[in-house]
């Protein structure tokens, strides 16, 4: 029997007196979590389950299968495999207007099966569901994930430590739309009694990659547009001086409207940059501007209100919401909706949580962003490709590669198992990408001839704009087109010697022009590109994510990583102030090795001279 047939068991319904989501039915309020809080943390039954069932994923005899089958697809080559026209029809999947043909893949229906076999063992439906329920299921945080909360439709009910957070999610919502209403419609002025038309969004990672993909995916969509018109949104991520003075050059304080958004508000750059920007703002408008003109998204109401910045012009969100899964809450709502209006940031969310729903309740085999994560799975950790390539085939996502490369990399870059054991297996892939076709006069050559990248292209049937050359039949967006599809079979089926003999190739050249193919890939293709379609993707990709991560057994959804360099950072920053404010240079005894020592004195010479 075909794996697709199964379907998704409807646990995703929470029991009455536990943490989780619910339709929009009354009663079942839940109990107030007993959980208790650090060190001592008692992990509830049902994540118990959840950390054992992951431990050790790869001693299983459903990892084993997979390792084994590894020799039976080397056998094959996709040249071969899509002549298979009822396997083609296998992977093949629709949801709400979403293609994606998982045919290029190095995969048949066996190893679908095996694949749907090992996320059983790895309970990834209990995984999904503890996730949608809002369970702890970030262990080394003890914090629930719920970012799909933040696009549930009011009516839904979605339990977190004994509280529905639905109704607060759209309590901000609601805020941001009537903020953003009367600074669009200029019933909000600034301190001169000018209007703001000008935004600069500051903020950094997962509190600016999202909004940034977003926005550059809308600006040329024809309805935002149109509602963008006459305004203008910047990010100013970087602490480099040059970053600061690209976001303000040309930009006036009396019509620009500064959002800071930190999770934390503590992050090193976003707190001098918005600092910098603040004596910007205030040396030409006086300290009352900030009322005006500052505005704050941030889980740390407390710091926002020490920075000066008023209570009431901060839009808030929860700790149950990871920095790089943030762009659904006020992160990108507050300054797309400045941009783009919050009707249009509206569909946006729509399109996220109907793939969430699909997600959430669609059985694996015909599971999209399931589909994504296990292909991906077997990709890097079976087949050892360590990368992919995110290819969209319209200039509008130009940003989500960097998008997703943070939410990914962030999320699955990790080494141990939930438990803390080290993994016996890389988890984790190497993300990047361009937009088509100008990454094929880039990096592909390398993808097509040198190591393998497993891709995924994305395409768009209709595009954002309709500007074609008079008496061209085939218009620009079809040119754009005919290189999506035609790069996906490039790469499955490469160029045989026999074919280049019968082209007439000289000998010579002949190894140069063999293209050994079997390149796996994805296609995806999407109507249009819209805030619905935006919101779609978004979600597709954060859900593989998770996939992976759940299949894994690591933890998604925290990021030591990071911590390593922050706190090196803070170390060379002392020393620093210390070195300047003495007049003196790095030594020995100031815990640096030689090359840094000689490296920072260096530096420190040169801003003397
Ligand atoms: O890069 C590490 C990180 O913690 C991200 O996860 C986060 O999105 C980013 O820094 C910014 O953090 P914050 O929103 O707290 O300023």
């Amino acid at each position: 029997a075909l794996p697709r047939g199964r379907r998704a068991p409807v646990s995703a319904v929470a029991r009455p007196g536990k943490a989780g989501l619910k339709g929009n039915s009354k009663g079942g309020v839940p109990a107030a979590s007993k959980r208790s809080q650090g060190a001592t943390r008692a992990l509830s039954p049902a994540m118990v389950e959840l950390e054992t069932a992951s431990l050790q994923i790869s001693q299983t005899p459903e990892w084993k299968a997979l390792e084994d089958h590894v020799t039976e697809i080397e056998q094959t080559h996709l040249r071969v495999l899509l002549r298979d026209a009822k396997r083609s029809e296998f992977l093949f999947h629709e949801h709400n207007k979403i293609i994606s043909d998982f045919s290029r893949q190095r995969v048949t229906e066996k190893t679908i099966e095996l694949l749907i076999n090992l996320a059983d063992r790895a309970k990834l439906r209990k995984k999904i569901d503890a996730m949608f329920n809002g369970e702890k299921i970030n262990l080394t945080e003890d914090r629930a994930v719920l970012h799909v909360a933040l696009r549930a439709p009011r009516n839904q009910q979605i339990f977190t430590d004994g509280a529905d957070v639905v109704p607060e999610v759209w309590q901000v919502l609601d805020k941001i739309k009537s903020f953003t209403d009367k600074v669009r419609d200029g019933t909000w002025l600034g301190a001169t009694g000018k209007p703001l038309t000008d935004v600069v969004a500051i903020g950094i990672g997962g509190s600016f990659l999202g909004p940034l993909f977003v926005h550059t995916a809308l600006r040329t969509e024809q309805t935002a547009g149109e509602e963008a018109k006459g305004r203008n949104l910047r990010f100013l991520a970087n602490v480099d001086p040059v970053d600061v003075a690209r976001a303000l050059n040309g930009l006036r304080p009396e019509t620009t409207l500064i959002v800071v958004v930190s999770k934390t508000f503590t992050t090193a750059e976003t707190m001098l940059n918005a600092r910098t920007v603040r004596t910007w703002l205030t040396a030409e408008l006086g300290k009352e501007a900030v009322s005006k003109h500052m505005v704050a998204v941030s889980t740390n109401l407390k710091l926002v209100k020490e920075f000066g910045i008023d209570p009431e012009n901060a839009f808030a969100f929860w700790d149950w919401v990871g920095g790089r899964y943030s762009v659904c809450s006020a992160v990108g709502m507050l300054p797309l909706s400045l941009q783009y209006g919050f009707d249009i940031m509206e569909q946006f969310l729509k399109g996220a949580h109907d793939v969430d729903d699909h997600f959430r309740t669609s059985p694996f085999g015909e599971n999209i962003p399931v589909m994504l994560g296990l292909t991906g799975v077997w990709n890097t950790t079976f087949l050892g490709y360590p990368s992919l390539a995110i290819l969209p085939y319209t200039q509008a996502l130009s940003k989500l590669a960097p998008h997703i490369q943070q939410v990914s990399m962030e999320s699955n870059g990790k080494g141990v198992s939930l438990d803390g054991s080290k993994l016996s297996f890389e988890a984790g892939e190497i993300d990047f990408g361009e937009p088509g076709t100008n990454g094929q006069h880039s990096f592909y050559q390398l993808i097509h001839q040198g190591r393998v990248v497993p891709c995924e292209f994305i395409g768009i049937v209709k595009s954002q704009q309709s500007v074609y050359l008079k008496g061209e039949v085939v218009s620009n967006h079809d040119e754009l087109m005919c290189n999506f599809f035609a790069q996906a079979d490039a790469l499955a089926t490469g160029k045989t010697p026999v074919e280049l003999r019968a082209e007439n190739v000289p000998d010579s050249l002949i190894p140069h022009k063999t293209f050994t193919g079997n390149r796996p890939s994805t296609s995806v293709l999407l109507p249009e590109l819209t805030a619905y379609t935006v919101g779609q993707i978004l979600s597709l990709y954060e859900n593989r994510i998770a996939v992976q991560g759940f299949i894994w057994g690591i933890n998604s959804f925290d990021q030591w990583g990071v911590e390593l360099g922050k706190v090196l950072a803070s170390k060379v920053r002392a020393e620093m102030n210390m070195c300047r404010t003495q007049d003196r240079k790095v030594g020995p005894s100031d815990g640096f090795n030689h090359s840094t020592t000689k490296l920072l004195n260096r530096y420190l010479d040169g801003k003397a001279r």
